[in-house]
């Protein structure tokens, strides 16, 4: 199914699956397509528009799917080809729209282009990937530090030299600067295009250009590796290449992008959606959600503030005001769960998932859902380090514990605090053994909650998170003041709650949002006229705003609308 429309995302909810912890419909403890198919009926009715699903091509899974084997197949534990197919179908069928994750920065070590590049320098596969001899006394050829810990290079004794990862070791570079890299990217998308993807989402694009002169970086005291950044994101062959691709494929066949972006300066990120530039749809910056921790260290947490928050929210927004759209996320596979992390899991929980939910996704913006956010699910309560599957978790550990001897149960704390993994935990489909999720053992070990946090339970109960979302997704579809209304913040600095108005076409809508455990009053600007407005939503069953000083209770959350 080709849609020619390239903007109809502008009105659209994205939903996200992590395959490998849906649903399994085989009984092997790992989700799979067939298992995403039989959930669609529940996707739908979430009210979401289109879904983006994280990888389930052949690949080793060291970096759970991020490391593609074959672009063209779907690795076994997920199912088959025609899986793949029935699935894409019966989402079409349901009137949503289908994006894939195009991971082309790098592949599995696994792949056969690599293989064969690995082996020997003569292959014609060589130049695929970047190799580069050892300094004189035989180290690294430079001293970046890889996203994932550890040197961005690794020794290949076969033709003793190294290789570039900007990931795992078991993820290699492609050098997009040999152009073959780029026909073969086109192929691919051709491919899928023509088996009826509408969409990718491009996993890490913004990396694809390195400055190949490889120069050493500084480090931070007593480190080996520095952070490198600087020489492989947003260069300029990240515009050439995508624009290429647009031209070639994206572009005709009215596929539409949304590129993950780390460590983008807003104004590049302004270029990158300019429509007449035709690069990227929709941004995902990837450090959306940085601000509360020491720089780009993620497992050195700092107190949250709601206030860091809407300034973060607030920086990308305000530039991106009339010129371009960020999806809008509280969550995904490469963070912890939202709840855990900027609501609270007492006595407010339910509360407090739906305030995240109604702060953020009244924003200008797309809005993605990531799987389980809309039941309020919380971070996974590991208990030891056999327990964790990430390859991140696992290269910190090492680094900390068996490397540098630090203290085994404050990392532990700090990995159930900030890993991935905590966020990963199979979805809970009813309070059966596993959750329902699997009839075998499951992957990843499920949350504590699951006997009552679940779809059946939340179903059920008409003030439950699930069915929160379910209403906020309804309200939000079609208005104006929501697509492209401006954004006037109440009390930017506030410590105690976010809340915006969007206004548009004489249409203004409130959003007020309490993210203390006390009462908070939120005053709303003169001039406005509270009796006139309508209460979309609301946590605390409240049916007038009351005044223009609103007086709110713990974790309240409201949305209002209203006409001049
Ligand atoms: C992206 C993915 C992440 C993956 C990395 C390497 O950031 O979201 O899960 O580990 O790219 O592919």
């Amino acid at each position: 199914m080709i849609n020619r429309d390239r903007n109809w995302w502008q009105d659209a909810v994205f939903y996200q699956i992590y395959p490998r912890s849906f649903f399994d419909s085989d009984g092997d403890g790992e989700g799979d397509l067939a298992g995403i198919t039989a959930k669609l009926d529940y996707i739908k009715s979430l009210g979401v528009d289109a879904i983006w699903s994280c990888p389930y091509f052949v690949s080793p899974k060291a970096d759970n799917g991020y490391d593609v084997a074959d672009y063209r197949d779907i690795d076994p534990s997920f199912g088959t080809l025609d899986d793949w197919k029935t699935m894409c179908d019966e989402i079409h069928k349901r009137g949503m729209k289908f994006f894939m994750d195009l991971v082309v920065n790098h592949t599995s070590d696994e792949h056969p282009w690599f293989r064969s590049a690995a082996a020997s320098k003569e292959s014609p596969y060589r130049d695929y990937y970047i190799f580069r001899e050892g300094k004189e006394d035989g180290s690294e050829p430079s001293n970046w530090m890889s996203v994932f810990g550890g040197s961005t290079w690794q020794y290949n004794e076969p033709t003793d030299d190294y290789y570039l990862h900007l990931f795992a070791v078991k993820q290699p570079d492609l050098n997009w600067q040999n152009p073959k890299i780029m026909d073969e990217v086109a192929d691919i998308i051709a491919y899928w295009a023509g088996l009826g993807v509408d969409g990718f989402r491009l996993d890490a694009f913004n990396n694809s250009d390195k400055d190949q002169t490889f120069p050493d970086v500084e480090t931070m005291p007593g480190e080996k590796y520095g952070f490198a950044s600087q020489h492989y994101v947003s260069r300029p062959g990240v515009d050439e290449y995508i624009h290429e691709l647009y031209k070639r494929e994206l572009g005709p066949k009215g596929l539409v992008t949304v590129v993950e972006l780390a460590y983008c300066p807003v104004q590049k990120a302004i270029e990158y959606c300019d429509p007449a530039r035709e690069e990227f749809d929709m941004l995902y910056f990837f450090d959306m959600l940085n601000f509360d921790q020491e720089g780009y260290d993620k497992f050195k947490p700092i107190p949250f503030k709601v206030s860091d928050l809407k300034k973060t929210m607030n920086h990308w927004i305000s530039n991106l005001h009339g010129k371009g759209y960020c999806a809008l996320f509280i969550g995904n596979h490469d963070q912890c769960r939202a709840l855990s992390r900027f609501g609270t899991t007492g006595k407010y929980r339910e509360r407090s998932a739906k305030t995240l939910a109604n702060a953020m996704y009244f924003l200008e913006g797309v809005p993605y859902v990531y799987q389980g956010d809309e039941l309020g699910m919380t971070n996974t309560d590991f208990q030891s380090i056999d327990e964790y599957n990430d390859v991140e978790v696992h290269n910190y550990w090492n680094e900390h514990v068996v490397e540098k001897g630090e203290d085994p149960e404050k990392v532990l704390e700090i990995l159930r605090e900030r890993s991935r993994d905590a966020g990963r935990a199979p979805i809970p489909w009813d309070d059966s053994p596993n959750g329902g999720f699997t009839t075998g053992t499951p992957w990843l070990r499920l949350g504590a909650e699951y006997k009552t946090v679940n779809v059946q339970a939340e179903d059920k109960d008409s003030d439950s998170v699930l069915n929160f979302y379910r209403k906020l997704l309804k309200v939000r579809h079609g208005k104006q003041c929501i697509i492209r209304g401006e954004t006037e913040w109440i009390d930017l600095d506030s410590d105690e709650h976010m809340s915006y108005l969007r206004k548009a076409e004489g249409e203004t809508l409130a959003s007020l949002n309490n993210f203390t455990d006390h009462e908070v009053t939120v005053c709303l600007p003169e001039g406005f006229n509270a009796d006139k407005a309508e209460i979309l939503l609301s946590n605390c069953g409240r049916d007038t705003l009351g005044g223009t000083t609103v007086k709110m209770s713990p974790w309240e959350c409201v949305t209002a609308i209203w006409k001049d």
